[in-house]
């Protein structure tokens, strides 16, 4: 999941990869490093823990020097090979050979018992270093950089990426993708730059070329050339423009990315609507024409494969969908689906839901279903994204860039877009009636003005979450719960704690609580109690009742004006859900959950935006 920047060209290099890796750093922080051509020669400078590391090492190099490099190649590291040491940080040197590597190297064991019978010594634990070996010996054995990269990719299992160097030809930095993403640009003032996504790179350039699986780009002083790795041929690749704004990568006076991204979710919504709609017609949930998209209608049932949040948002598309459109929908973890033996019917659909659109698990899922000949679509929200292209039709999520490693949000986005679809189903299958699909799509067009209200800057929610995570900061663990639509915001709120607070806290559906968890509840725990007035809204009263009366301290979220709720809990937090279809409730609790995860991290002093041992895009296993 490592993050990796290249460059060769006209800029000092040295700040074209700081500056990248800073943008790459959600992918992972265990350790950083540069390698750098000064005279002929590569300098590499790297250390354990984020990227302020090595720039602090670098402050000492004299000016002229630090402005000196052109090409050079960085990493940013999170570790499955070996511990977040310096040692095991990239860059590798191998002799002459430099490199830097993502994801795994599957038959490394192979590989390093025969390069140690050979003689040679890696000398991390990493499987990476192997690689650097490799290319070594094949240049020893008369071939060039290129050609040695090639040949010594060929052997390699596994998903990975690697950005090669060599001092033998000085000048050229090689790139190689097979299934985790590389990206590459042709630097306007000449020159070219490589790397994990597109954020480090597009102040460069917009035009951003999404290298394929089994793509070699070669970046010189006077840009990019592309090839294909299994026969080295040159190839021709069309880049796709992006429109990310660098302000939008900034954290525009908030303390964190996450805490700017939760009060960015009003604009998100109206992105997304713009993303997926085709305004321009009347009726409600006009779905704009993309291509594949009739797969949508036209499926039999629907399976959403995804991970962590994009699952959770999967749980609400099922409900949403089952209930406007009455399609089966089945929800799964990407990690157990791909290993099931799952029964499929001619037009069943699979739906890959990914914010980054590579994470391992979801990609082998819609990788295997094509080769089944299974119909599938994906909803990421990184155009050019490996699940994007892989899929049959691709929607876009729109959210803009998300830096905070835990995701707020493109969960939002994730939501509307399913609940978009099962409107636009509905319409089209008849199953929700025209006055109903009119009302519900007014309700959506509301969302981002109450959303606008509820994340007032210093408004009433931040006010409430602030003094309440002040007010439990101490408890021995946090319970989640709720009903329907509610459910899935309870198993969000319990992983977002757990992710960015380092706190224990777990999701239930309400009426479960009583079959086993309640055994852990007394004065100690604070149970989080999400029932805000819909169907079952009574019945998680109940069950409140049954918490207090264990003792627990209740943060009750429900609908503004419900006394009840209000008197039987601690802590009191309302949203405006008047008039709201009760089916659209996440939108304005999921706010709620993430605000209390955040403020309570920040009294635990933990590093928000960078939890530890996560990373934004997880491409491995
Ligand atoms: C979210 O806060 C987490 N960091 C994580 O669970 C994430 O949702 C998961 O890894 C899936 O990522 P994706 O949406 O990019 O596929
Ligand atoms: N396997 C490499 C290492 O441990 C790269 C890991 C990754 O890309 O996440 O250093």
């Amino acid at each position: 999941m490592c993050g990796i920047v290249g460059y060769a060209g006209t800029r000092p290099a040295l700040d074209v990869l700081i500056n990248g890796l800073k943008r790459l750093e959600y992918r992972g922080y265990d350790s950083s490093g540069v390698a750098l051509f000064f005279e002929g020669k590569i300098e590499i400078q790297k250390s354990q823990g984020k990227v302020e590391n090595i720039e602090r090492l670098l402050q000492q190099l004299p000016a002229e020097r630090k402005n000196a490099y052109r090409v050079g190649i960085g990493h940013t590291r999170w570790a499955t090979h070996g511990k977040p040491t310096t040692q095991n940080a990239h860059p590798h040197r191998t002799g002459h050979v430099v490199l830097v590597h993502n994801g795994i190297i599957e038959n490394y064991l192979e590989i390093k018992q025969e390069l140690i019978a050979k003689g040679h010594r890696p000398a991390s634990e990493t499987d990476s270093e192997l690689f650097g070996f490799l290319v070594l010996d094949a240049m020893d054995g008369g071939l060039g950089l290129v050609e040695a990269v090639r040949m010594s990719f060929l052997r390699l299992h596994g998903s990975c990426s690697v950005v090669v160097m060599s001092e033998k030809e000085p000048g050229m930095v090689v790139g190689v993708r097979n299934g985790t993403p590389l990206v590459a640009a042709a630097d306007e003032q000449g020159g070219g730059v490589i790397a994990s996504d597109a954020q480090p790179i597009i102040e460069y350039s917009r035009d951003v070329y999404f290298l394929e699986d089994g793509d070699m780009v070669i970046a010189t002083e006077k840009g990019l050339t592309f090839s294909e790795i299994r026969l080295g041929q040159p190839v021709r690749r069309t880049p796709i423009h992006v429109d990310w704004s660098i302000e939008r990568l900034d954290k525009q006076g908030f303390d964190h990315y996450m805490l700017k991204e939760i009060h960015e979710q009003s604009v998100t919504v109206v992105d997304t609507l713009n993303e997926m709609l085709d305004r321009a017609k009347a009726d409600p949930f006009p779905l704009a024409a993309r291509p594949g998209a009739e797969l949508l209608s036209s499926a039999s049932d629907m399976t959403l494969v995804a991970c962590g949040t994009s699952w959770h948002a999967a749980l609400l598309g099922k409900y949403w969908l089952e209930r406007f459109a009455r399609v089966p929908v089945s929800v799964d973890y990407a990690s157990e689906y791909r290993y099931r033996e799952p029964v499929l019917q001619p037009r069943s659909v699979v739906v890959g839901i990914s914010q980054s659109g590579e994470t391992a698990d979801t990609l082998a899922v819609i990788k295997d279903m094509k080769r089944r000949g299974v119909g599938t679509i994906g909803l990421t929200n990184v155009r050019g994204s490996t699940i994007a292209r892989e899929v049959q039709a691709s929607f876009h999520t729109s959210a803009g860039p998300e830096i905070g490693v835990a995701a707020t949000k493109t969960f939002t986005a994730q939501m509307l877009s399913m609940l978009l679809w099962a409107g636009h189903l509905g319409v089209k299958r008849k199953t929700l009636p025209p006055t109903m699909a009119v009302r519900l799509f007014d309700d959506v067009i509301r969302l981002p003005l109450l959303l606008n209200d509820l994340l007032a800057r210093d408004g009433a929610l931040v006010r409430a979450t602030k003094e309440i995570a002040e007010k439990v900061r101490n408890s021995k663990g946090f319970f989640f719960m709720g009903r329907g639509y509610s459910f899935p915001i309870a198993l969000e709120g319990a992983l977002k704690l757990k992710e960015i607070a380092y706190v224990h806290a777990e999701g239930y559906a309400a009426g479960e609580l009583k079959h086993g968890p309640i055994a852990m509840l007394d004065e100690s725990m604070t149970v989080v109690v999400i029932a805000p007035k819909d169907t079952w809204r009574d019945k998680s009263v109940s069950n409140l009742e049954e918490v207090r009366a264990r003792g627990a301290r209740i943060i009750g979220v429900g609908s503004a004006g419900d006394t009840q709720m209000e008197r039987l809990s601690d802590f009191w937090i309302p949203v405006n859900t008047a008039g709201l279809d009760e089916g659209l409730s996440p939108f304005l609790t999921a706010p709620v959950v993430q605000l209390l995860s955040y403020y309570l991290a920040v009294l635990k002093g933990t590093d928000v935006d960078k939890p530890r041992n996560l990373a934004k895009s997880v491409t491995v296993e």
